[in-house]
Parts: structure tokens; sequence; C-alpha cells
């Protein structure tokens, strides 16, 4: 395990309540989470004119709360455009945050830069959807997967080409075809070198966005199954980003549903597919196939209206009540809060209860 501070203050947060190395960290609410954010907001500027004046702003990510413990996996679930790249992104330190704040084991990292960033980076690691668009086609796998390793000043020449190896049998690859081109690899392959190249630093977590997504389907399975034995061999902490709920209901621990850059529920997976409180989420998995016959054959379809209204103007009030079934007067007048109605099972929504 990486156990390099990410600068002098952190050395703190590595005492006894931050550098635990416990188990899975399943609603172990005492230690101090891996991940912490609060308000964490971008919004991206809309500029118009030759003075490119700044004339309104997408609303990627306004307003989101939530933290995850060492070892464990958040989902994180949501349409297309409800910013779930771009907080992933922002949490890495790939973008700027308009505002809010993030921690990593307790250390504010939000404005973090020059060579504590730089460590940082090493314990934070994305995977892509499309392994195809970030791996580069000219480059062999071994310097792919290697690059990191060279650019930290980790490994080089022989030490470099044995721990290239070793990466890639780790993904289920041979160490052999670190001469060979992308190109002459499947999707799944391709998925395998993107991780063996963001597990060769030994980071802590790994934000997965929608890593199974542009894969066949009779080999999803196959690196979600890789995703877990690796969580569980180098103790990983994640956040999977995913569109399909029965594979985040499987992979994760707790699940963040987001819509129109907020998170509107956030539960721990059993109480989330058993018990959803927000109307978003119950149509979310009403239309989500499951894999259960019995749970098939009751289930009903909640379809919803519209289209997701756009993040540069969302609607006032609960920014779901425009689609939403249940919505009354109170929805459009005032934003519901974000509340706790069960340990651990947060929601913001005024009828949560009905
Ligand atoms: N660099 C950018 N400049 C301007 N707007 C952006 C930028 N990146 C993302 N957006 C906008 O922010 C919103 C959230 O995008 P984001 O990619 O985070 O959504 P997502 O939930 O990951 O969607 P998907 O499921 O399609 O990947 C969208 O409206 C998108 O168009
Ligand atoms: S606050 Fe109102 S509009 Fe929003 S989810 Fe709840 S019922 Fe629907
Ligand atoms: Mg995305």
């Amino acid at each position: 395990m990486n156990t390099e501070p990410i600068g002098e203050s952190s050395r703190a947060a590595h005492g006894p309540e931050g550098g635990g190395n416990h188990a899975r960290g399943r609603g172990d609410l005492a230690a101090t989470p891996l991940l912490r954010v609060e308000g964490l907001t971008k919004h991206f500027p809309i500029l118009r004119g030759i003075l490119r004046r700044q004339v309104g702003a997408v609303k990627a990510v306004d307003g989101v709360d939530f933290h995850i413990q060492e070892g464990e996996t958040l989902g994180l679930v949501g349409e297309s455009g409800c910013g779930k790249s771009t907080a992933g992104r922002v949490i890495l330190r790939l973008g700027e945050a308009t505002a809010g704040r993030i921690w990593y084991r307790g250390e504010d990292i939000t404005l973090l830069k020059g060579k504590p960033l730089r460590s940082l980076r090493r314990r934070m690691q994305m995977v892509f959807q499309d392994p195809q668009e970030s791996l580069n086609p000219r480059m062999t796998v071994g310097s792919i997967v290697g690059e990191p390793l060279l650019e930290h000043g980790v490994a080089k020449g022989r030490a470099l080409a044995e721990r290239v190896g070793a990466l890639l049998e780790s993904v289920g690859l041979a160490p052999n075809y670190a001469n060979r081109y992308p190109h002459e690899f499947s999707g799944g392959q391709r998925q395998r070198i993107g991780m063996a190249r963001a597990l060769a630093l030994r980071p802590e977590f790994i934000i997965c966005d929608e890593p199974i997504a542009a894969l066949d389907v009779s080999i999803q399975a196959q690196v979600v199954n890789l995703l877990e034995d690796l969580r569980e061999r180098l103790n990983l902490t994640y956040l999977f980003i995913s569109h399909d709920l029965a594979m985040v209901r499987h992979i994760a621990d707790r699940v963040a549903v987001m819509y129109l850059g907020k998170i509107v529920e956030l539960a721990p997976v059993r109480d989330l597919y058993g018990n959803p409180r927000h109307p978003y989420t119950q149509a979310l998995l009403s239309a989500a196939p499951g894999h259960d016959p019995r749970v098939e054959a009751r289930r009903e379809r909640i379809l919803l209206q519209g289209d997701v209204p756009s993040p540069a103007a969302p609607p006032p009030g609960c920014r779901f009540n425009t689609r939403c079934p249940k919505a009354q007067a109170l929805c459009s007048e005032q934003e519901p809060a974000w509340r706790e109605v069960r340990g651990g099972h947060s929601v913001a929504c005024h009828f949560a209860e009905g």
C-alpha cells in the first residue's frame, strides 16, 4: 500500500484515525472517510459574443455531499448529462471546483497544487468508459502501462519492464502483450490494459466511469469480476459510475442517485433497491430490467414525462418537479432539504415519507 504523504499537512491525517487499513468499510461511520465532498459544485460558464461575456452557466454539479469509507464502493447513478463524470473529474482535480470542498483522508485537497497535488494523483486514478479513446494507438501496451511509472520516476529499464509484466498479469493479460498495440486487442482486453495503467502507481482510490458501458454484454461481467477481485486484493476504494442499476447493485455497498447536478437519494444498496424513497429513484428502478422473474412479474413501470431540463436553467424548487408523478404545488416553490430518513439513508424530497 502506498504510504507516501500527500503533503506536509497530510502527515497528521495518517495518524491512528485516518491511516487505518481496516477491512471493507460498509457503514463504518466512526473512521475518517477516505474521501468526503461537501457542497461540491462545478459550473461551466456559457460565453457569448466577441467579448466572450458570460451569459450563464451549465450547472453540471450543483452542491453535492457524500463520503466514501476506505475499502467501500459507492455507486453513482443517473441519466446522461446529470453530472456524474464532471463530479468524478473534479474530485480527481482534473478540473477546478467552482465551490465546495474535497477532503482526502481528512486533508482538504480542494486547492492542492504543485508537488503535493502530483503526489495525490498517484493515489487516485480513473478508469474510463471507452478503452479505445483512452489508449494512445501509437504506443505499445508496454509504454502505455509503464508511462505513469516513468513519469513519476518510479521505475525504468529492466525494473520497468518487469513491473509492466506484473501489472499485465494482475489484470489477466500475458506479460508479452507489452510489445503489441491497442488495436490488436478486443474491447474487454483494452479495458484491462486501461486498468493495468490505472494500477501502475498503486493507487488507493479509483473512479470507474462507466467502465463496462462500451463492452459486449458477454464480457461485462468478467470485467466487473476483475474489478471486484482487484478491490479485494489491493484494498481499493471505488466510486463506480454507471447507468446499469443491476450492475451497481451487484458491486456497490451504497448508491447515490443523481439528477440534474444534485444527489437526490443515497442509501445502502439494500435500502435503495428495496425501499427507494425518491420518486426519481423509484422511476429509474421501475425502468431497469432486473434478474429476478418474480420481481419482474410484479414490476410496474413508472414512465417519466418529458425530457431532463437543461442544467443551464434548472427548474425552481425541486429540480425534478417538471417530471415528477408525485409533484405538488410546494415542489416548484421550495427546494426540498437533504435529510436522513433512516440510518444512512438520505433523500431530498418533500414527500419522502408518503
Ligand atoms: N467541459 C464542459 N464544458 C461545458 N459543459 C460541460 C463540460 N463538460 C460537461 N458539461 C456539461 O455538464 C453536464 C454534465 O455532464 P457530465 O458529462 O458530467 O454528465 P454524465 O452524468 O457523466 O453523463 P453521461 O452519463 O452521458 O456520461 C452536461 O450538461 C454536459 O453537457
Ligand atoms: S419534492 Fe416534489 S417534485 Fe421533488 S421529488 Fe419530491 S414529490 Fe417530486
Ligand atoms: Mg459521464
